[in-house]
This record gives C-alpha cells, sequence and structure tokens, in this order.
C-alpha cells in the first residue's frame, strides 16, 4: 500500500508554526529507510529530499526508485528538491513517486509559471528554490501559483556548506510578499542551532537540515531536531 500525506499538511506551517526538515541527503545511505524511520520518530515534521542532476547542480544525489520505495514505507510529508534542468518532464514521474511538495528551481527554465500549474494540475503543492544569487522578485508574477517558497542559504549541490548571512534579508523580502497568502517559507543549506533564529527571525518557518541532523554521528535525532525549531 502507497501511504500519503494528510491533506491539510501546509496549514500548522501557514498559521506559524516553526517546522523542522530533515534533509535524507546527510543519512547513511546504506540505511536509508531505517533513517527515515527514525527522523520520523524523533518528531521531523516533514521529510527533505534533495534530487539532483549532475548538470542544473554540480552533484548527482538519488531519483525516483528511491523515493518510490520510502513512499511504499512511509506516510510523511515527502518535501521533493528538484535541482534539475530541464524539469518540467519530470514533474509527472515524481508526482506518481509520492511527491507532496514539488519545489523546481526558479533558474531551471524559462517556463516557471507552466511548470507551478503542472504541479498543482496533478494535485501537488507548488513550490519555488531561488539559489543565493537569484533576485526575490522572480516570485512577483506566481505568487498566486505558489505553496511554498524556498530560500537557498548555500548554493545548491552539496550538503555541509556554510549558511550565506547575505540571504537573510531576502528571506525577510520574500516574507513581505507572501503577505496573507498561504505560503510556506523555507530555508535550505547550512541550517544549524547557531544559524536557525536569523532565518527565523527574518520570517522562515520550515527549516531544513542535513549535517546537523542526520550528519551528527550517533547523534540523537529528537535533540537535534529540538534544538533546531526552538533555536
Ligand atoms: C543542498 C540541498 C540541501 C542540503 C542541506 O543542495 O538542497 O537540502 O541537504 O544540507 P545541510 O543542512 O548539510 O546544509
Ligand atoms: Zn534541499
Amino acid at each position: 500500500m502507497v501511504l500519503t500525506a494528510q491533506d491539510d499538511f501546509l496549514a500548522p506551517f501557514i498559521q506559524g508554526k516553526v517546522g523542522v526538515a530533515p534533509s535524507l541527503l546527510a543519512a547513511d545511505f546504506a540505511r536509508l529507510g531505517e533513517e527515515m524511520q527514525a527522523a520520523q520518530s524523533a518528531g521531523a515534521d516533514w521529510l527533505h529530499l534533495d534530487v539532483m542532476d549532475g548538470h542544473f547542480v554540480p552533484n548527482l544525489s538519488y531519483g525516483l526508485p528511491v523515493i518510490q520505495s520510502l513512499r511504499r514505507a512511509s506516510s510523511m510529508v515527502f518535501d521533493v528538491h528538484l535541482m534539475v534542468a530541464p524539469v518540467d518532464g519530470y514533474i509527472d514521474a515524481y508526482a506518481a513517486a509520492g511527491a507532496d511538495v514539488i519545489t523546481v528551481h526558479a533558474e531551471a527554465g524559462p517556463h516557471l509559471d507552466r511548470s507551478l500549474q503542472k504541479i498543482r494540475s496533478l494535485g501537488k503543492r507548488a513550490g519555488v528554490a531561488l539559489c543565493p544569487a537569484t533576485p526575490p522578485d522572480v516570485v512577483d508574477w506566481v505568487l498566486d501559483r505558489l505553496d511554498l517558497i524556498l530560500v537557498m542559504t548555500v548554493n545548491p549541490g552539496f550538503g555541509g556548506q556554510e549558511f550565506i548571512p547575505a540571504m537573510v534579508p531576502k528571506i525577510a523580502q520574500l516574507r513581505d510578499k507572501i503577505g496573507k497568502r498561504n505560503i510556506v517559507l523555507e530555508v535550505d543549506g547550512g541550517i544549524t542551532v547557531t544559524t536557525a533564529p536569523a532565518a527565523i527571525a527574518a520570517g522562515a518557518n520550515m527549516l531544513v537540515a542535513g549535517s546537523a541532523v542526520f550528519g551528527v554521528k550517533g547523534g540523537d535525532y529528537r535533540r537535534s531536531i529540538d534544538q533546531i525549531r526552538g533555536a
């Protein structure tokens, strides 16, 4: 049986709750299923899944078969971050594989509006990710097609990089643009107990964390997640 997330999974975060989405990129790939279950048991809000194509970003991670297998084993919210260009040809497949949120990069192609329409037409929640050098205005004419905005706080492609502090005012500008719309504001890259407070203060309310959760060797995932959420 394929398990799916409950329909209103965005609601608490639209109402202001701060969530943590551990990124499986930093998990032990020999034990992916167990790592996912451990994150869920430790109170992870969503599971962040980074798909890298070796073209849009200079690294490869994992793709459809891995997400399909994980989906059969979990009802967690799957927050799928596609670092893929061109991306439109993959949206159907990731929706079918069990993604709940599908996030595409603003820089991944010339037709962001079409990509977002496609995601919603499949019954999925639509996100856009912005690389550090991308101005926040790229969202201006697609705001009504968005469920999530992901601010990259590192250059995408690798876990374990340092948070870029210059992204803090960009997070704040995007929070202003969102206004009263039902859009979650997510940050991704270099999020730790030390960097999370600035991101949260600027208006982020979904915090992706790879190294700071799965990367802590012998780590207590619940403690890490609680500390980041409460930072
Ligand atoms: C980077 C990915 C991130 C990454 C975050 O391209 O999008 O989700 O896993 O890893 P940390 O938290 O280690 O920076
Ligand atoms: Zn990511």
